[in-house]
């Protein structure tokens, strides 16, 4: 993009301000901010002007919902779903999409939180767990599984870095699609761009929303189109427990000719801050927890059970033919107040001690209206979900290598394989992806 164009395009949206340091900038700084200036979606940012002109008008009251019904299938149901996984993992049909775009700010590590040291006794990464995964889905299933792994600008050379590292975990790399999520600007309260330095816009993350224009744009909807991908799983780096593209899941999912399904889980209490699929209006919808009052979080059936007693921990499948039509739809944004350091008139760099622009997000789950078909799978949440959020506390690494160590003793005593009590243990998922197969090892300790 030249000077000339960059002017053109910014005035013509009123934007003008973004050159307003222009003849201080280096060189190099100024092909930066023109760099920046060609990604901009002018489109996207009338649309964060008109949500911040609406933000004051009152919104319409929610409508009544109920939750949406949950499936809990059993004996030859059940046999019936995995049967239907199988042969569509064995037949190359399926493929796995992990979002790691996130700051992950709460954990406070440095680097991608998809490195993060979590095997109890090797100090493996969430990565390795999760690709190891996929080395033994493709063993089992004598089959090739596509990984997309959505990144942002700020993880995206150092995940890139650690794949290579660690010779992609025994994935053929030409299975593994890196693909980086979208970034855009923040706006003041008026709907000017926001610089963070005289040549630079401050720019953040699209939020796990972005997913879906990202998988169009970066070519990854394309390459699952050329490999006949049709059922897409779909989780967040942060959980080391979770069953990538259980034959469960995804043959419940393609039976029922689904757009979407969710695995959800019974919630720890009734105020656990997790969001719960309902129907409204009609349509399925996520409502958020902030979204939630008291009394509906507590509210029981009449045999004490709670009334949402489901939450989605986002762990999904899609059809292929759904996301490609989502991404070519806009999403809904949602939009955050937050403190913002910006260059004032002179071009100095301000710090803010209140809340002063607006950063705007998309959310996956705001595809699930759109879904004709959806399927909420119920899970064990004790052998599937236990997330790494926090340093310490509740869903921080303690609690989630505790929470591994439990389920892989379960399948070692499974398997009749005695552990001494308080002895570390540790599972490659390539090696065993469940009890069945660590029996079948026949592997005896001492
Ligand atoms: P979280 O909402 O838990 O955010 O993301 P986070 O960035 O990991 O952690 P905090 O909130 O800063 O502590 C849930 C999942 O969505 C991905 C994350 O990588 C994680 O897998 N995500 C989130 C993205 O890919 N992009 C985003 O912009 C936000």
């Amino acid at each position: 993009m030249t000077l000339a164009e960059a002017k053109t395009v910014l005035e013509a949206n009123g934007q003008g301000h973004v050159l307003k340091f222009w003849e201080t900038l280096t060189s190099v700084d100024q092909e930066a901010l023109l760099a920046q200036i060609a990604t901009l979606d002018f489109a996207a940012i009338k649309r964060m002007q008109t949500m911040l002109q609406e933000a004051g008008t009152p919104a319409a009251a929610a409508s009544a919902f109920e939750p949406a019904p949950v499936e809990v299938p059993e004996g030859s149901t059940l046999e019936a779903c995995v049967a239907k996984g199988e042969e569509l993992l064995r037949a190359g049909k399926v493929g796995v999409l992990l979002v790691a775009g996130g700051q992950g700010s709460r954990l406070g590590y440095e680097g991608p939180k998809g490195a993060y040291p979590i095997g109890p006794i090797t100090d493996r990464s969430l990565f390795w767990f999760h690709t190891r995964k996929l080395v033994g889905l493709n063993k089992t299933y004598n089959t090739r599984v596509p990984f997309y792994i959505m990144t942002s600008d700020t993880n995206d050379a150092a995940t890139r870095a650690h794949f290579e590292e660690n010779d992609y975990f025994g994935m053929p790399r030409e299975d593994v699609y890196f693909f980086v999520q979208g970034m855009w600007p923040a706006l003041t309260p008026e709907g000017k761009i926001i610089l963070d330095a005289p040549g630079h816009i401050f720019m953040s993350p699209d939020g796990h929303g972005g997913t879906l224009a990202a998988l169009e744009r970066s070519g990854a909807l394309a390459d699952m189109a050329k490999r006949g991908i049709e059922q897409v799983f779909f989780f967040q780096v942060d959980n080391p427990m979770v069953e990538i593209a259980d034959p469960a899941f995804v043959g419940i999912h393609a039976a029922k000719n689904a757009d979407m399904s969710l695995k959800v889980c019974k919630k720890r209490d009734a105020h656990e801050g997790m969001g719960v699929v309902v129907v409204r209006d009609g349509h399925y919808a996520m409502v958020e927890y902030s979204e939630l009052s008291d009394e509906q979080m507590e509210r029981t059936n009449p045999d004490g059970s709670l009334w949402l007693a489901y939450g989605s921990p986002a762990i999904h499948m899609f059809s292929y033919a759904f996301l490609k039509a989502e991404a070519e739809r806009d999403m809904p944004l949602h939009l955050a107040h937050k403190k913002i350091a910006m260059v004032d008139e002179t071009g100095a760099i301000v710090k803010a001690d209140k809340p002063n622009g607006y950063k705007f997000e998309k959310f996956i789950f705001d595809v699930i209206p759109n879904a004709k078909t959806l399927v909420n799978l119920a899970f064990d949440r004790t052998q599937e979900f236990s997330p790494v959020k926090n340093a310490e506390g509740n869903d921080s690494p303690a609690t989630t290598k505790r929470d591994l160590q439990a389920k892989w003793r379960g399948w070692m005593d499974v398997a009749g394989i005695a552990a001494p009590e308080g002895m570390a243990v540790e599972i490659d998922p390539a090696y065993a992806l469940n009890a069945a197969q660590l029996k079948a090892k026949g592997l005896q300790i001492g």
